[in-house]
């Protein structure tokens, strides 16, 4: 069933609205303690080992990525979802798009070959002071701080894709859902949103670790026996969770894919397309 526009821009804002309230059910000073937790550790991460905290390979750990090599490997992800997303029928257009939590920039560059402009979001100073230096877009590339448990700089509709990987997951849950309601409202109707964060611990020594310990014992695990120079946070968000917050706000998800079999979660990448106008009033 078609709904006119103005129910599609009703529903994306009475969306709005109920996300703000959950963030208001949460605490907003337990949000700002959870955002100010996550940007003190991963300001660390990036400072210390930026290549290696964004894709954490035990066997790179003191040799390092190759810069080129850490850019390939972004090329070919997000190559392969645009192809994906293609696949599933969405055509997001090539104007501008938002990178969430953008790292080192390994999937800006890549999003700068398909799109016009590339908007580049992180919490880590030092995550983005890599990103420019590994800027390969010519200037198309706009790196950005963003310190906030919203995109409440950034208009509604303003984005033909928000892609988003390895992110979500580091931030406690009610953030990641917050985030979620914010892609869609900042992508145009007819535009993508593209997630990867897993949804859940698999059934190995370290994934039931994660699933039954509690976070403090975790990070002092992660700094005292795995030496990293921060905690690093994994919290997955539960598939009805992700797809039900985007189809809350207007965003479906077409199809998903689960990546990175051998690890100790379940990854999924979510292609969701939001809503273009029809019906009476839409465009032709
Ligand atoms: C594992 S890295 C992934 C980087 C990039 N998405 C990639 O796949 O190459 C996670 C990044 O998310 C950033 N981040 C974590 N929480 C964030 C938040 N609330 N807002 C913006 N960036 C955040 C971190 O600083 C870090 O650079």
């Amino acid at each position: 069933m078609h709904s006119a526009p103005g129910d599609h821009a009703a529903r994306r804002t009475d969306g709005a609205v109920r996300g703000a309230f959950a963030v208001l059910a949460g605490g907003r000073s337990r949000t700002r303690t959870g955002l100010d937790e996550v940007r003190r550790d991963w300001t660390r991460l990036g400072a210390e080992a930026p290549l290696w905290a964004v894709c954490v390979d035990p066997a790179k750990r003191d040799t390092g990525w190759d810069d080129e090599e850490f850019l390939a490997s972004g090329r070919r992800e997000v190559d392969a979802a645009l192809r994906r997303l293609a696949e599933a029928g969405a055509t997001p257009g090539s104007g501008r798009a938002l990178d969430f939590g953008c790292g080192a920039g390994r999937l800006s560059n890549a999003l700068a070959a398909h799109f016009d402009s590339v908007v580049g979001l992180d919490i880590s100073a030092p995550m983005l002071a890599a990103a420019r230096r590994l800027d390969r877009s010519g200037g198309r590339i706009e790196f950005r701080l963003h310190d906030s448990p919203d995109l409440g700089g950034f208009p509604d509709a303003g984005f033909d894709l928000v892609y988003c990987d390895l992110v979500l997951q580091h931030v406690p849950p009610a953030l990641a859902r917050g985030y979620l309601a914010e892609f869609a409202r900042v992508v145009r109707p007819g535009g993508a949103v593209v997630v990867g964060v897993p949804d859940r611990e698999r059934r190995t020594a370290k994934g039931l670790l994660f699933r039954y310990a509690p976070w403090p014992v975790i990070r002092l695990g992660q700094r005292l026996v795995l030496r990293y120079p921060a905690p690093m946070r994994m919290h997955p968000v539960p598939e009805r969770d992700v797809r039900g917050v985007l189809a809350g706000h207007g965003a479906h998800v077409r199809t998903v894919e689960e990546y990175w079999a051998g690890d100790h979660w379940r990854h999924l990448r979510y292609f969701a397309t939001v809503d273009a106008p029809s019906g009476p009033g839409a465009a032709p």
